[in-house]
């Protein structure tokens, strides 16, 4: 082998040489799985293909490794999937595209390996290495992907116009992969993705999204976000980030480019947090800017309530890029609203009962919320910033000292609203929400402490007031 494997590995790519051998056919070892090795990634899959049925070869391979392995496959694409031990293989037959003369849908026929990798994505992803008895283990590299791969550079095997015909998605993908792997793309291959961005109108948006999540989850998304942006794909799939991008000048003042102030924003959460949904809401901070965008004579330019309309927009967002619409949208949505609360106690004369509201109000993602927070503060002025993170490390330690002494942040009522009704003899109702809500405002207002004795004397008063008789 020209490349380390595990012994796991090797047992694998062993029995699948000589399944193949049995029945006649070549088999290769293609794709990422290539391509990590080289560059000394982790793997935990392989791609194997081989110059005739692919679905008989898995199943052949599956029988010597264990016969009870569940083998899946899908005979329309002629492709077959096993899980062996914690490692996925995948398996399909070596193809070839063809163009009628009358027509210009491709045709898909069995090809040699060489017609495979021809159709490739990206020469760094074209090598193959042999798992056949006469070369076993040698590298097959036509492209010069090793070369690539060393020089840092995402190129098309064939000419970009072609490759990304066949497919659009591998458009986000060379932008995903440039991100991922820290490479560039060849200049001639980014300008094919502007001149042909539109054709991703084509890709289920679920595919397209998945790409954008791998390009979120690396350790600076901007790189990706931004030539996203540049190549003209991302106004296909997600106008409303566009729509942050520019600068309005008006008498002589300017507002930031709200595009690049969120790139930065997610690469400071993004040295901060693996948290994908966290970055999410980094990158939908302010969308609700354009929206709320105004010149204000005397004052300059204002966005106010873009915090709410961000929060609005976070369902819909979420459900055009089909993204999951359960507790992680509730989630994000529930940080963008809450985005400028943290930076807004470092004022001067803020109470303690700002203080418990924040707290009470981000509950369990308090954390998550001065992670986002301290990521927005951003500005060209480094003393600006140097003393906006020393007021909000203030801010934190007063929130931390606060939340000791009230206890309010996993908010547990001092009494029950079981115990109200049996106190005063009530069926669930609207007098009891009443109760709850004028103690739980009282404590949080700083009125009376958070305790049981407290509690239970504003709840009499309160009861008195509403004409509600204890029980004797
Ligand atoms: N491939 C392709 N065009 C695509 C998708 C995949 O040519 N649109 C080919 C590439 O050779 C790729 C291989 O299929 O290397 C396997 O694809 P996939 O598993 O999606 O990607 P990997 O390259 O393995 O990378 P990763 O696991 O990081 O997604």
């Amino acid at each position: 082998m020209e490349i380390d494997c595990t012994p796991e590995e090797l047992l694998i790519f062993e029995t699948v040489g000589k399944a193949a051998t049995e029945m006649n056919i070549s088999c290769y070892l293609i794709g990422g799985f290539v391509r990590d090795k080289l560059l000394g990634r982790p793997t935990k899959d392989a791609d194997i293909v081989c110059t005739g049925d692919g679905i008989a070869l898995a199943h052949a391979v599956a029988a010597i490794l264990n016969p009870k392995m569940h083998v899946s496959f899908f005979k329309n694409y002629g492709t077959a999937h096993f899980r062996y031990h914690d490692f996925d293989v995948e398996f399909v037959g070596a193809r070839k595209e063809s163009y009628t003369a009358d027509s210009r849908n491709p045709e898909v026929e069995p090809g040699t390996i060489e017609d495979d990798q021809l159709r490739r994505d990206f020469t760094i992803n074209a090598m193959a290495i042999s798992l056949n008895k006469a070369d076993y283990g040698k590298l097959t590299d036509p492209f010069n992907g090793q070369e690539d791969l060393k020089n840092k550079i995402i190129r098309t095997p064939l000419g970009p116009d072609v490759t990304f015909s066949d497919d659009p998605l591998r458009m986000m993908r060379a932008i995903r992969f440039a991100t991922q792997l820290g490479f560039q793309i060849l200049p001639e291959t980014f300008e094919a993705i502007c001149r042909n961005s539109d054709r991703i109108k084509i890709i289920s948006q679920e595919r397209i999204t998945d790409e954008l999540n791998k390009i979120m989850s690396v350790a600076k998304p901007s790189i990706g976000l931004d030539l996203l942006y540049k190549s003209g794909l991302l106004k296909h799939f997600f106008p409303q980030m566009v729509a942050l991008s520019g600068v309005e000048i008006i008498e002589g003042k300017g507002h930031k480019d709200n595009f690049y102030h969120t790139l930065q924003v997610i690469d400071n959460t993004a040295s901060k947090s693996n948290d994908l949904w966290l970055r999410w809401a980094a990158l939908l901070h302010d969308i609700g800017k354009p929206a709320t965008k105004k010149f204000e004579d005397g004052h300059g330019w204002t966005f106010h309530g873009h915090e709410v309309v961000g929060e609005r927009m976070t369902p819909k967002i979420f459900k055009q890029l089909k993204l999951p619409l359960n507790e992680k949208m509730k989630y994000v949505a529930k940080l963008v609203s809450l985005h400028l609360r943290p930076i807004s106690l470092t004022k001067e004369d803020i109470t303690d009962s700002a203080m418990r509201r924040l707290l009470f109000d981000a509950g369990e993602d308090l954390e998550d919320l001065m992670i986002l927070c301290e990521s927005d503060i951003t500005s060209k002025n480094k003393l600006k910033v140097k003393r906006y993170l020393e007021n909000f490390e203030l801010v934190k330690e007063r929130l931390i000292a606060v939340e000791e002494s009230d206890k309010v942040r996993n908010w547990q009522p001092p009494i029950s609203g079981d115990e109200i009704m049996a106190m005063f003899n009530l069926s669930p109702s609207r007098e009891v929400g009443v109760l709850k809500t004028t103690i739980r405002e009282a404590i949080l207002d700083g009125v009376i402490p958070n305790t049981y004795e407290a509690a239970h004397t504003l709840l009499i008063n309160k009861a008195k007031e509403l004409n509600i008789e204890p029980v004797k």
